[in-house]
């Protein structure tokens, strides 16, 4: 009798298991892409269908088009990006038990302001995989790789002059994450959207507590990444204030040491990885995303 209730409970056991449905994935693309082209996010979504049987993959898409998806990467604010994704994924009946999370460039720091600003009101947001992200904004332009190159520096200059004219903050989204170091509390009072996310000026304790609630922050940053200045921003790592030359990690920097929005915290709890590809922006090694990404975070 024994041995027949411990048969069928295992045999239970075993079903749950073989019915058990992957936790579903979210995709968020980067400035000058689309959430579905073959070519790149839907390729990708295809890549991790194949990789995990089963799973549900939705690529988020801003616009009722192509087009409009990728002017929106330009031209829509990100806080109204954030309000727009906040409601797709709350009414998504595929994700409410749950989801992880895998941003591209841009896409990273939005996702991570999606989840600080509407976690409590969205199922359990488990690992966010962070590819390229800016987390500490940018101070530079594409391919403006050597720091002392005299055109970047002057194009550099201008964009200081600009990024924080409250008709480009509301108008340029890549002026919402440009981040001056030589001027942090004009990037701190005028940023519409980087600063306020990352609890710059107050601490916005839903932000923390929001974020704090992942399971794994998972940063990979590009070694020989030509898109991004600085790369470090990508491991949320930025220049050392008052100057735009020397970099500080994230560890060495006040959002950690005064833990402003609870990533030392996640840091002790083992929570955070720093994962880095030798390659330019967004390469990665198919097997090593298979090995370090989905076998450790996404299955
Ligand atoms: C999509 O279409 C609706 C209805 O025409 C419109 O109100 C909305 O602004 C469009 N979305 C974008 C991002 O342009
Ligand atoms: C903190 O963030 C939440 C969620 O976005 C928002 O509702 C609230 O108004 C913010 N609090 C402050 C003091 O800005």
């Amino acid at each position: 009798m024994k041995l027949l209730v411990l048969l069928i409970s295992l045999i239970h056991a075993l079903i749950v298991w073989a019915g058990q449905t992957p936790t579903p994935i979210v995709l968020w693309h980067g400035m000058g892409d689309t959430c579905c082209a073959f070519y790149s996010l839907g390729g990708f979504k295809t890549f991790l269908e194949k990789q995990i049987p089963n799973v549900y993959v939705t690529s988020l898409r801003f616009g009722n088009n192509t087009i409009e998806d990728r002017e929106s990467g330009f031209f829509m604010n990100p806080n109204d990006q954030i309000d727009y994704a906040c409601k797709v994924l709350a009414a998504d009946p595929n994700l409410q038990k749950g989801f992880n999370v895998i941003g591209f460039s841009q896409g990273c720091q939005f996702l991570r302001g999606m989840i600080q600003r509407c976690g409590h009101k969205l199922p359990p947001v488990k690992s966010f995989i962070s590819l390229g992200g800016q987390h500490q904004g940018v101070y530079g332009l594409p391919h403006c790789m050597a720091v002392s190159h005299k055109t970047c520096d002057y194009i550099r200059e201008l964009l200081n002059y600009a990024a924080y004219q409250s008709w480009l903050q509301s108008s340029l989204v890549q002026a919402t994450y440009w981040h001056d170091p030589l001027n942090e509390e004009e990037y701190m009072r005028k940023s519409i959207y980087l600063a306020d996310i990352n609890n710059e000026l107050a601490i916005n304790e839903t932000y923390r507590s929001n974020l704090k609630k992942l399971e794994n922050f998972v940063m990979v940053k590009f070694d020989s990444d030509s898109m991004v200045q600085p790369r470090e921003s990508e491991w949320f790592g930025f220049y050392t204030p008052g100057q735009g030359s020397q970099l500080q990690t994230l560890q060495q920097s006040r959002i950690y040491t005064e833990d402003r929005l609870g990533l030392q915290a996640m840091d002790r709890a083992g929570k955070l990885a720093f994962l880095s590809q030798p390659g330019d922006h967004l390469q990665f090694d198919e097997t090593w995303f298979i090995d370090n990404i989905i076998n450790k975070y996404l299955v």
